[in-house]
């Protein structure tokens, strides 16, 4: 197991705005509902870890605390994900225009990142999964934190149980103006350029789109993830902070997302 849920969770609000939540309410983050289709899971869950914080702050601690707390979550998260099944997990963890945050928050982020991966890389690891990362490599980026970011890709290279993949210093536009920059360098002509060329040119070509979006902390909107893989995506909002959300979230989310038809463009029925 990595690790349990902590008792940041234990009073947690009301969990959303996505209906049919309330019965599921009771399940600890451990269970699985017997609603959730095993056999019809997304083959990719994107997260945006919105919320940690205000989370901090409605308790009066540093947005730092938030998250620290997030931590947990995330990684509630990621057991959960391995419960079931889930072969692709993506995570929000530090976006291009992260930046402009305070500098003394930018600089616990990077800092936490490193720690994270020192904390957690050797359980991922023997858990089967595969760490990546998705993003823009950058000066502002600490030597020792891309170094360790290296590490843990070269390390759990070889993992196919699940991929997990922290978007970090990542931006959807960002990740298009890379795509193209590497068509004109690959002197690929107007009339060859298509949706495969550019997909093939993304951060990962091999990562199927995400076929559900989850965002917590009831704010509806995507800021600059996955952009050009999310153009069919169902998207999944939660009104939780993330330090509060957990695995059993992401179940109650698969299990609305089950029930959801795709139409990609055609017509129902
Ligand atoms: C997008 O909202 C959210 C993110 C880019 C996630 C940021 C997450 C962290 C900094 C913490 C990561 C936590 C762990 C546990 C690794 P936004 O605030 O960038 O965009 P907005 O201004 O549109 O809301």
């Amino acid at each position: 197991m990595i690790r349990r849920a902590s008792p940041v969770g234990a009073a947690r609000p009301e969990a959303g705005a996505n209906g049919a939540q309330a019965a599921a309410d009771e399940a600890t983050p451990d269970v699985v509902p017997a609603g959730l289709d095993r056999s019809r899971l997304p083959a990719h869950v994107g997260c945006v870890m919105d919320g940690n914080g205000r989370w901090a702050a409605s308790r009066g601690l540093p947005r730092t605390e938030g998250h620290i707390a997030g931590e947990e979550a995330l990684f509630n998260v990621v057991d959960g994900a391995l419960e079931i099944g889930l072969k692709w997990l993506t995570v929000y963890a530090f976006s291009t225009e992260n930046w402009r945050r305070p500098p003394d928050e930018v600089r616990f982020l990077m800092n936490f990142n490193e720690t994270l991966l020192s904390r957690r890389r050797d359980e991922l690891h023997r858990r089967g999964v595969r760490i990546r990362f998705a993003g823009r490599s950058d000066r502002r980026v600490p030597r020792r934190v891309q170094r360790a970011m290296d590490e843990a890709t070269a390390l759990t290279a070889g993992n196919r149980t699940m991929t997990l993949t922290l978007a970090f210093n990542y931006g959807g536009r960002a990740e298009i103006v890379d795509a193209v920059r590497a068509l004109v360098a690959d002197g690929v002509p107007a009339h060859k350029v298509n949706e495969r060329a550019l997909s093939s040119r993304l951060y990962f070509p091999d990562m199927p789109d995400p076929d559900l979006v989850i965002r917590s902390s009831g704010e509806y909107r995507i800021s600059n993830f996955l952009l050009w893989e999310l153009a069919y995506s169902e998207l999944w909002f939660s009104d939780l902070l993330w330090p509060d959300f957990r695995s059993a979230d992401l179940y109650r989310a698969i299990v609305e997302f089950q029930q959801r038809t795709r139409r990609y463009g055609g017509a129902s029925g």
